[in-house]
């Protein structure tokens, strides 16, 4: 089983609604929506555009390059010119830290 890896406040997360944290070398996207967590790759599956500079809204993430939509609950590409899905963690929170699975 995967460990769960340190990845950052869980205030910090609140409070910024979606944040990038590098973890073991990967660059984990992280989002708060509707009271729950959400881990994805960090990285645009079309581009190398980090995908929480974009916008974060409704419960998807627009890359800011080509504008690319994806569902943050599922990693699913919704829209633009996207057509592969984000790979997705585990996530938790736990004594006020956010916890990731890399798998
Ligand atoms: S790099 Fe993200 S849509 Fe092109």
């Amino acid at each position: 089983m995967a460990e769960w890896l340190d990845a950052c406040g869980e205030d910090d997360l609140i409070a910024a609604g979606c944040l990038s944290v590098p973890v073991e070398g990967r660059l984990v996207a992280l989002f708060r929506h509707d009271g729950s967590y959400y881990a994805m790759q960090g990285i645009c599956t079309h581009g190398s555009a980090t995908l929480t500079k974009g916008k974060f809204e409704n419960g998807e993430v627009i890359c800011p390059l080509h504008q690319g939509r994806f569902c943050v609950k599922t990693g699913e590409a919704t829209g633009g010119p996207v057509w592969d899905d984000l790979k997705t963690y585990q996530v938790r929170a736990e004594n006020g830290r956010i916890l990731v699975q890399l798998g």
